[in-house]
């Protein structure tokens, strides 16, 4: 399977958990992002608690499907140590690689916005008592599919330009 064009956002979930290694082997690949200047400055907050997925759900609209699922990583940056203002991208590439990882392994996932959203992040941030430099980025939302549609068909040529804008 090729990943990277499988990966999908995926909403629905069985029962089954994450297996640890593979909770691992996602970790580690969130961890293996580039950041800017090599800062690492993303953090992950690994919940399973059932409880705690219906509080996010309460402040975080557009995460219903946390309710349903095993297992959702909260990217978290820290402000104190990202290089200038590259925390966002730092912690958005680890996000993708999240999401890629758990394609790889077989999982479903969904990347749930935080940081651009004040009310959102706020929220969530409140929820977890996170420190004052440590910025809530994106909630992944991850479980084994229970859902076999196809990925949307990404490809689009007219997107591509060579050597000038026209
Ligand atoms: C920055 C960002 C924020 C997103 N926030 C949400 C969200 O809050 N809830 C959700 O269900 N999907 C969210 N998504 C997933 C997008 O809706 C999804 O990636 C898009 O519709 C394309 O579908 P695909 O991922 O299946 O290719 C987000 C994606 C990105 C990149």
């Amino acid at each position: 399977m090729d990943i990277l064009l499988e990966r999908k956002s995926v909403r629905n979930y069985t029962d089954e958990d994450v297996k640890l290694e593979d909770l691992e082997y996602i970790l580690r690949a969130a961890m293996s992002a580039p950041t800017a200047r090599n800062t690492k400055c993303y953090s992950f907050l690994v919940i399973k608690d059932k409880e705690t997925h219906k509080k996010i759900g309460a402040v975080h609209k557009a995460a219903q499907m946390i309710l349903q699922a095993p297992l959702a990583i909260l990217v978290v940056g820290d402000q104190n140590k990202a290089y200038e203002k590259y925390l966002p991208q730092d912690c958005a590439a680890a996000t993708q690689n999240i999401l890629l990882a758990a394609t790889a392994k077989g999982y479903g996932s969904v990347w749930c916005g935080i940081y651009s959203n004040e009310e959102r992040a706020e929220a969530i941030e409140k929820l977890f008592n996170l420190p004052e430099n440590i910025k809530a980025f994106s909630l992944v939302v991850i479980g084994r599919p229970n859902d076999n549609r196809p990925p949307k068909n990404a490809w689009e040529p007219e997107k591509i330009k060579y050597e000038v804008w026209k």
